[in-house]
């Protein structure tokens, strides 16, 4: 069985009620439930976590060293400037798919830089929560490929 962790960084535990122009309608609950889905008809199982807080992303993070095959990961603003989570994403060389949901190189100018991009194997932006699902089916492609099953 494929163990895959879903992180959820900062403010997105409020989806469906925050910025619902920019958003969506869509809240985490149902995000995870159709992931969880997801990964179950590909094989896989799916850990997920949501956290405001920098410390118990990479704590998170440096868990997953010792049990999942795969991340995926929105990190919110932490995407922007979070060189910590970029270094723990690093030092577990476990691949890791960097997820958006808004188009962020359609938005402010800060928000078109991501520290964590370079040490993902893909990101995914502008799907809305479709954008997970779509990272979750590149991760898993990349994953059994590794694996020989691709
Ligand atoms: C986001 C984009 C980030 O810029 C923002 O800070 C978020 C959500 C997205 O999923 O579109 O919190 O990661």
């Amino acid at each position: 069985m494929i163990k895959i962790l879903l992180i959820h960084g900062p403010n997105l535990n409020l989806l469906g009620e925050r910025e619902p122009d920019v958003y969506g309608k869509t809240t985490l609950a149902e995000v995870n439930g159709r992931l969880t889905a997801l990964a179950r008809e590909h094989g896989a199982e799916l850990k997920v976590i949501q956290s405001n807080g920098e410390g118990e992303i990479i704590d998170a993070i440096q868990d997953a060293r010792t049990w999942a095959a795969g991340l995926i990961i929105n990190p919110g603003a932490y995407t922007h400037y979070s060189l910590a989570i970029r270094d723990a994403l690093a030092a577990v060389r476990i691949p890791a798919v960097e997820v958006h949901i808004s188009n962020v190189f359609a938005r402010e100018e800060f928000r078109h830089r991501s520290v964590i991009a370079p040490v993902c194997i893909g990101s995914v932006c502008g799907f809305g929560g479709r954008s997970y699902e779509l990272g979750l089916t590149g991760l898993l492609e990349h994953i059994k490929s590794q694996k020989g099953q691709g």
